[in-house]
């Protein structure tokens, strides 16, 4: 760490919450740089872009400098796994979120928002973490898998505590009784999947689940253990983050009237909205590499098995690559890229059907709400660093049609 270097621990602090882009700016423009010994910074649109899509940038993270003595992955999970093991599984799911197969959805998710919609017009107050952001693509990706979404309130509980296993391994972070916490919940969720998996072997039904089954059973193209990491990772990438594109997006749009009338006005800027949000304030604020060998991130040298936390969110707002960077503009052109759903071989599987879901609940906020507010201390963020979002964003409302 350079004398110049943003105190790191000031970031951990939940007060940092709220707004953290002041002190995101200051780590991106000292980054590259070293925290402690293994573990080093990138903030730099430039940088991150370079390093995800670097194979010698493993996404293996058991081979880190920081957890010496682990021998392998806890899990098959591809979001984990490098080539070969990754371009294998990840092959067999990406058939299911192509733009074709997405596109189709769109009629069902539009009818579920509708629902949504039509529930909170009921109440005086819309809650929309829990009304809508987080039960829409819960209930989508357990449509698409065929798991029941009855079970719901188990996958929020196992998810939640899994959420902080993608927490960057900054000082003084994850508290020891959290991780025994997400330790129980992976293994829960594994004999739930489980039994599930064995049902769907005895009677296979047309969704992801059982097709996963299939291809487990007509060769050696993917293990017992790596359909269940697969069926894991499904269900909480499908949901643990677009609940805060959508959270994030509807706060945004209370904060910038001008860009909600815009929108209101002008439907068809809900794409381009979408992608301000994700630019603007990232779902997933941060990921991670690990060194396979020596090298270098620009002139920082970086050593075998040193980890690179990539700040995905700092580099969206990298003046270096957008114009006035910390401007909320839903008409902002469309060039640079943002880099919320990663880039390279590991680039977000679901990203075409979390935008889907997104610009739905966008389009119907800004049209169905009738001078909507957030509500006196109805803000209150998750403590997650990685997973950025509220926890409660409470609307106030003259009328929902
Ligand atoms: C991977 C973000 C929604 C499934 C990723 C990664 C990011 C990301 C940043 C890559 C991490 C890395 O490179 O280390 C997001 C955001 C979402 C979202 C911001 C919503 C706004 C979804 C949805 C699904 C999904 C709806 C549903 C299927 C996956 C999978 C991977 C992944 C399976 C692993 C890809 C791989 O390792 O090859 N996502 N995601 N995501 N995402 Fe998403």
């Amino acid at each position: 760490m350079t004398a110049d270097s943003p105190d790191i621990t000031r970031f951990v602090d939940p007060a940092s919450r709220l707004d953290p882009y002041p002190l995101l700016a200051r780590f991106r423009a000292a980054s590259p740089y070293v925290v402690s010994d293994g573990l080093l910074v990138a903030g730099r649109h430039a940088d991150c872009s370079a390093v995800l899509r670097d194979p010698r940038m493993s996404s293996e993270r058991y081979r880190s400098r920081l957890s010496p003595g682990v021998k392998g992955p806890r899990t098959r999970n591809f979001l984990d796994l490098d080539p070969p093991d990754h371009t294998r599984l990840r092959r067999l799911v990406v058939k299911a979120f192509t733009p074709r197969v997405v596109a189709k959805l769109e009629p069902r998710i539009r009818e579920l928002t509708e629902g949504l919609f039509q529930e909170a017009a009921r109440r005086d107050r819309f809650e929309i973490v829990s009304e809508l952001a987080y039960p829409l693509p819960l209930r989508v990706i357990c449509e698409l898998l065929g798991v029941p979404f009855e079970d719901r309130d188990l996958f929020e509980d196992w998810s939640g505590k899994l959420s902080e296993t993608l927490e960057p391994p900054f000082p003084g972070l994850v508290a020891p009784r959290a991780s025994t916490d997400a330790v129980r919940a992976r293994a829960e969720f594994i004999t739930y999947f489980r039994e599930l998996i064995a049902e769907r072997r005895r009677s296979p039904r047309d969704d992801l689940v059982s097709h996963l089954v299939q291809a487990e059973e007509s060769g050696d193209r993917l293990s017992e253990t790596e359909t269940l990491a697969t069926c894991v990772l499904l269900i909480n990438a499908g949901h643990e983050t677009t609940v805060n594109l959508i959270s994030n997006g509807v706060l945004a749009l209370l904060n910038h009237p001008d860009q909600l009338k815009l929108l209101r006005e002008n439907p068809a800027l809900a794409p381009a909205a979408v992608e301000e949000v994700l630019r603007y304030d990232a779902p997933v604020q941060m990921t991670s590499r690990v060194a396979r060998g020596d090298g270098h991130i620009g002139s920082l040298p970086v050593r075998d098995g040193d980890t690179v936390v990539l700040m995905l969110g700092a580099a969206n707002r990298d003046p270096e690559v957008f114009d006035e960077p910390d401007t909320f503009d839903v008409t902002r052109p469309q060039g640079a890229k943002h880099l919320s759903f990663s880039a390279g071989p590991h680039f977000c599987v679901g990203a075409g059907l979390a935008r889907l879901e997104a610009r739905i609940a966008f389009e119907l906020f800004v049209t169905r709400v009738a001078a909507p507010s957030l509500a006196e201390d109805g803000l209150m963020y998750k403590p997650n660093l990685t997973l950025r979002g509220p926890d409660r964003l409470t609307v106030l409302f003259d009328d929902i049609q």
